[in-house]
């Protein structure tokens, strides 16, 4: 069950649930009308505009989360993502873009930044950051790549909505995650992935991978085909340049 804390303004939704991830349970979710300090992956920010998007972050607390399951809730927020909206949307051309990008018609329409909390060495929660771009029509010239559910559709969703359709499919994924394991998860991403079998380019601090996206790792990781032989990148350490043209 999911008790959704509504805000009109805060920096970041994340650092919200943060402040309170000790004491508060697991399953807290905090929607914002706005951020004014929205992160994004990889350091970067995140526009969050009033009104112009979903954007939540769920907290987890799980006697079942350990530093693997918590990898693994990056690829479920991704299916949970693409799943509720290709349902809002009936669109199938909703897809994930490696690891955890959502793209319909080539552009970006949804980031995803999950982050965990230790005590020492043990994993006592994790955040799960969602940006759905809803009603956003004009983005600045620095994110050419970014729109929104109502550029591509036409349609207006509701935040509160979403929230609740990204939460059903939510639980059930990160049911099979603990139960099953990342396998059943990544079965699930294969069929609505935006990278597999694309030509892509993946930059990180050991230099640059030029190939082809052939499959997903047991682990998430993605592994490119390259003259050279199969090379894995990792979640985190790489920025991904696929046909659709942005890196992330
Ligand atoms: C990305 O870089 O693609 C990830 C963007 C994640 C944005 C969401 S909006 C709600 C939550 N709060 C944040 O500050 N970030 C995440």
């Amino acid at each position: 069950m999911h008790e959704i804390v509504r805000l009109e303004t805060v920096g970041s939704t994340n650092e919200y649930l943060k402040s309170l991830a000790k004491t508060a349970r697991g399953g807290l979710v905090a929607l914002a009308e706005e951020q004014t300090g929205g992160k994004g992956r990889l350091g970067r920010s995140w526009l969050s505009l009033k009104g112009q998007g979903a954007w939540f972050s769920v907290l987890v607390k799980d006697g079942r989360l350990c530093a693997e399951n918590a990898a693994g809730l990056v690829f479920v927020c991704a299916l949970a993502c693409a799943k509720s909206l290709r349902r809002l949307c009936a669109s199938n051309d909703i897809l994930v873009k490696w690891p955890n990008d959502i793209v319909l018609h080539g552009k970006k329409l949804c980031g995803i930044l999950c982050e965990s909390g230790f005590d020492g060495e043990k994993l006592c929660y994790s955040i799960c950051g969602i940006g759905i771009n809803l009603l956003s029509e004009h983005f600045p010239g620095e994110l050419p790549w970014a729109t929104s559910v109502l550029a591509e559709t036409g349609l207006k969703l509701d935040p509160l909505s979403v929230t609740e359709a990204f939460l059903a499919e939510f639980d059930i994924l990160s049911e099979k995650l603990y139960n099953i394991g990342l396998a059943e998860i990544l079965d699930e991403l294969r069929p609505v992935s935006a990278t597999l079998g694309k030509t892509v380019c993946a930059s990180g601090p050991d230099g640059t991978v030029t190939g082809l996206a052939s499959d997903f790792a047991p682990d998430g990781a993605l592994l490119i085909r390259t003259r050279e032989g199969v090379q894995r990148v990792n979640v985190g350490d790489v920025s991904v340049r696929g046909v659709m043209g942005y890196a992330d």
